[in-house]
């Protein structure tokens, strides 16, 4: 993984605005969503000292996905969102996995947090599936713009546990 750069918006556009991954969105992002989606991700490299970044396929160089770690607001709260998506070629691969992991050890080395969180739609059960093989169990549900999300967590004690 690396950090994004303006550079990327074609390949960020081509993932982001297929409706199938972003089904449990708003609504897929056109290109100027993907240009302000970047910039927003280098505020939060500066500000936060972490963000969504680029995910790249080692074998061919190709940008394939993102993955990382945003402040997010749940319940008033400030938690810290493993988030993740993936180019639908490909699913299945274990990709999200695999990166989740890696920003897992990223915040717990890294960010000053007991716990990192994934927020995530019931019915979207291939991110609930990449949650739980992250170590991560079902803490609360609430309610995000009007839809229901179950918050996943792994603490630091028992992510040093396990
Ligand atoms: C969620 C997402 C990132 C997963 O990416 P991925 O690289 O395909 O995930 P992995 O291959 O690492 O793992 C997928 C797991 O989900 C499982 N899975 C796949 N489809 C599933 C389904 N319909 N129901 C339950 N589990 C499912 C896979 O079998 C695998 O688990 P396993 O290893 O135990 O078999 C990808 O599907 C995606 O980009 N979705 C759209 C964007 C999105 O929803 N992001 C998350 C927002 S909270």
């Amino acid at each position: 993984m690396r950090e994004f750069s303006s550079d990327d918006t074609d390949d960020l556009s081509a993932i982001l605005s297929d409706p199938e991954t972003m089904r449990f969105y708003p609504a897929p992002f056109d290109r100027d969503g993907v240009e302000e989606w970047i910039a927003r991700n280098l505020r939060r490299y500066a500000e936060d000292g972490c963000g969504l970044w680029a995910m790249i396929l080692k074998a061919s160089g190709e940008l394939i996905g993102d993955c990382g770690l945003t402040l997010q607001s749940v319940e008033g709260v400030d938690e810290i969102e493993i988030g993740y998506h993936v180019c639908r070629d490909q699913w299945g691969n274990g990709l999200a996995t695999e990166a989740a992991g890696d920003c897992r050890d990223f915040g717990f080395a890294h960010l000053p947090v007991d716990r990192l969180v994934s927020i995530i739609r019931p019915e979207n059960r291939t991110s609930r599936r990449v949650a739980e093989k992250n170590g991560m169990t079902v803490w609360k549900e609430v309610m995000r713009r009007n839809l229901p999300h179950l918050v996943y967590s792994v603490q630091r004690s028992q992510f040093h546990e396990r």
